[in-house]
């Protein structure tokens, strides 16, 4: 197995976090990435020893600059993880423009300003794994959700046409698309709506962190390079697409 340089974007906590083991353990050199939660990214460096980076996923620059230091410090970025993601959770009758914008610069410019820096890189070395993280709502809609659901739906357009452009240069683009996971982005959703939402899971139980981040660590293997395009979905059969 060859050890690769991963970048993992919301890397820290959550989905991400768990990610960010998983590749480690795989034996890649991971770089998590942060940016709100400073106490949180500490504890997870000290607990895991993987290095993290501060800077905000929805700024071009600070992306460049951010991995520039990456790469100087573990070699050229060879597999990128883009899962950083926000919610802003309104109907749209009561969403603010903020809510709205702050959701598609996280989520879905992340895309582009983390993906164009390490693109060229991964096309001249001839190998490159992107995993992009979607949304079981962008698959389906989910009341509240304009935004967040746009943004997840974005993403599964962004990787199908990133991945026809990466096929003859041996980079695979793929999405895992989660479902309700036992996460932090949870904690704000009321019990009431955390029962429906329990119930309409066949398989009885949240998703763990850990069930996304093993789709992950299977699809950035070398011998995975025939798998690209793909939405793969985790999310106890709430929703089959
Ligand atoms: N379908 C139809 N109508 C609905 C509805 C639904 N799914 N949900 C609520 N409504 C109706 C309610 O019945 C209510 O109707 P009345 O006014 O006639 O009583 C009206 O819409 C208002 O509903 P709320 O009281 O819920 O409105 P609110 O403004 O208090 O809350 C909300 C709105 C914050 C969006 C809340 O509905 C909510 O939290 N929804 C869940 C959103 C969600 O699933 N977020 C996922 C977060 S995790 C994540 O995103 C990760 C991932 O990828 C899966």
């Amino acid at each position: 197995m060859t050890s690769r340089t991963a970048l993992v974007t919301g890397g820290t906590r959550g989905i991400g976090q768990a990610i960010s083991v998983a590749l480690r353990d795989a034996g890649h050199r991971v770089a998590a990435v942060y940016h709100g939660d400073e106490r949180a990214a500490k504890a997870f460096a000290a607990a895991t020893s993987i290095a993290i980076f501060k800077w905000y996923v929805g700024d071009f620059d600070a992306c460049a600059a951010g991995i520039a230091s990456v790469e100087k410090a573990f070699g050229p970025v060879e597999i990128l993880i883009n899962n950083a993601g926000i919610t802003r959770d309104a109907a749209l009758h009561k969403m603010t423009r903020d809510d709205w914008q702050c959701v598609i610069r996280t989520n879905l410019d992340s895309m582009f300003n983390l993906s164009r820096h390490v693109i060229e890189g991964m096309r001249e070395r001839h190998f490159g794994r992107i995993v992009n993280v979607g949304s079981i709502n962008g698959q389906k809609g989910q009341f509240g959700q304009t935004n967040y659901a746009a943004s997840k739906a974005g993403v599964v357009g962004f990787t199908k046409s990133l991945a026809l452009e990466g096929a003859r240069h041996g980079v695979t683009v793929n999405c895992v698309a989660p479902g309700y996971c036992a996460t932090d982005m949870l904690a704000h959703v009321r019990d009431d709506i955390m029962k429906t939402i329990l119930a309409a899971i066949p398989v009885g139980r949240l998703g763990t962190a850990e069930d996304v981040a093993r789709m992950v660590a299977f699809l950035v293997r070398d011998d995975a390079g025939f798998i690209t395009g793909a939405t793969f979905s985790l999310n106890g059969g709430q929703y089959m697409s």
